[in-house]
């Protein structure tokens, strides 16, 4: 029948839109994993959400990691994680009822507190001591909701510093930038691998993005990694004859990244925030905001809000270029790579710190001095830039 046909055939270019499950079941056969072969995920500050997804009193149910978890903010305006089941028989936590600070299961009203401890059981006196799920470590910064995942279940190794440029809608003053963030969320079907590796693809900037790059730069330090890179944005700032885009990128770890751009016409600065988590092996969530500040007296702050949304929009579109590649590539453990590439190898060998358990860590192998140069100097201070890049210390030492 023509109705089934072109179910089929929807079927079928729906396929050839994203991997065919053989290229999937090749590139699961080199994801990290654990000894018993189940996937491990990275160690580090995972975004899970906008802060305005978690409403005072209310649980969510996030399913990132490979498990069930169950985030809410207490009355005292704290955001607690917990894995989802129960400890007693396994009710889904997110079903039940925010006390106070509290979390009441909605199965037998076993209480817990934040920090996965059953504190109340109605009907009995004595809490079992194994009456307690696993907790997560919190963090709230830039309007976004970040909790530590660590599969040897340690406490945070590294910060994140908020960003000074971001301002929430509520602010009297922002400084000229617009105030909340422009923003989008989109879930992928690959291997944060993929995410991260887009830093240091020096290779796919004016294919992809249309940004003909004349210097790149990395940057490392332990946790950190980054790029600084200017050149001809053919899209960007186009509009402008020689204008050129400078751009700086910071990864916070594994999975939460600033990126700062200013042009020569200084028409716009814009920065904007990156982050993803993975659900499971092969699905990963992704979110992008950005803010923008116009050096220009002539924008109102409503045209500059309008200009924001249009980069976000803008920016969606671009993206969805780089998720076309990802959602259907081959990982190549040993790419064929050549001099212009940037350093993917390195990139790679970086990476593997967040899969790898602590004590094997050696993050002082991961430096070089690039880290503090401000996206200003990069336009206005080239010659210093480059020239300091001489120095030994720049050499990564993995
Ligand atoms: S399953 Fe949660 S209280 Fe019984
Ligand atoms: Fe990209």
């Amino acid at each position: 029948m023509a109705g089934d046909f072109e179910r089929g055939n929807a079927e079928a270019v729906e396929s050839l839109l994203r991997s065919s499950a053989a290229t999937v079941q090749r590139n699961l056969m080199t994801i990290p994993r654990l000894a018993d072969g189940s996937p491990r995920y990275a160690r580090g500050w995972h975004m899970v959400g906008w802060s305005d997804e978690f409403a005072v009193g209310k649980a969510a149910a996030r399913d990132y990691f490979g498990q069930r978890l169950v985030i809410y903010r207490g009355e005292d305006g704290r955001v607690r994680c917990m894995d989802a089941f129960c400890p007693h028989l396994g009710a889904d936590l997110s079903a039940g009822t925010v006390k106070g600070n509290l979390l009441q299961c909605a199965f037998h009203n076993w209480t817990y507190d934040g920090s996965g401890q059953c504190v109340k059981i109605p009907y009995f006196d004595k809490i079992p001591p194994r009456a307690k799920t696993r907790a997560y470590p919190v963090k709230e910064i830039n309007e976004t909701v970040l909790i530590w995942h660590d599969h040897e279940g340690g406490e945070p190794e590294y910060d994140i510093p908020a960003l000074q440029e971001f301002h929430p809608k509520t602010d009297p003053d922002s400084a000229g930038w617009t105030k909340g963030w422009h923003r989008f969320k989109i879930t992928i079907k690959t291997h944060p691998r993929e995410v991260i590796e887009n830093i240091v693809d020096r290779g796919h900037l004016l294919p992809i993005h249309g940004f003909d790059v004349d210097h790149w730069l990395p940057v490392w330090n332990g946790h950190l990694c980054g790029e600084l890179m200017w050149g001809k944005h053919t899209r960007l700032a186009a509009d402008v004859q020689d204008d050129k885009l400078y751009v700086r990128a910071l990864s916070h770890g594994p999975s939460y990244q600033y990126t700062w751009q200013i042009q020569d016409s200084a028409q716009f600065d814009s920065l904007i925030l990156t982050s993803w988590c993975p659900v499971d092996e092969n699905t990963l969530e992704y979110w992008f905001g950005v803010i923008v500040k116009a050096n220009d007296a002539q924008f109102t702050p409503d045209m500059l809000e309008a200009a924001a949304e249009q980069y976000c929009k803008a920016s969606y579109d671009a993206f969805m270029e780089d998720v076309y590649i990802w959602e259907r590539k081959l990982y190549r453990s040993e790419p064929v790579l050549c001099g212009g590439d940037g350093p993917i190898a390195n990139l790679r060998r970086w990476y593997t710190q967040f899969y790898t358990d602590r004590a094997q860590v050696n993050v002082s192998r991961y430096f070089n001095n690039n880290e503090h140069w401000t996206v200003e100097e990069l336009r206005d201070r080239q010659g210093v830039v480059l020239a300091a890049q001489a120095t030994a210390a720049t050499a990564l030492t993995v």
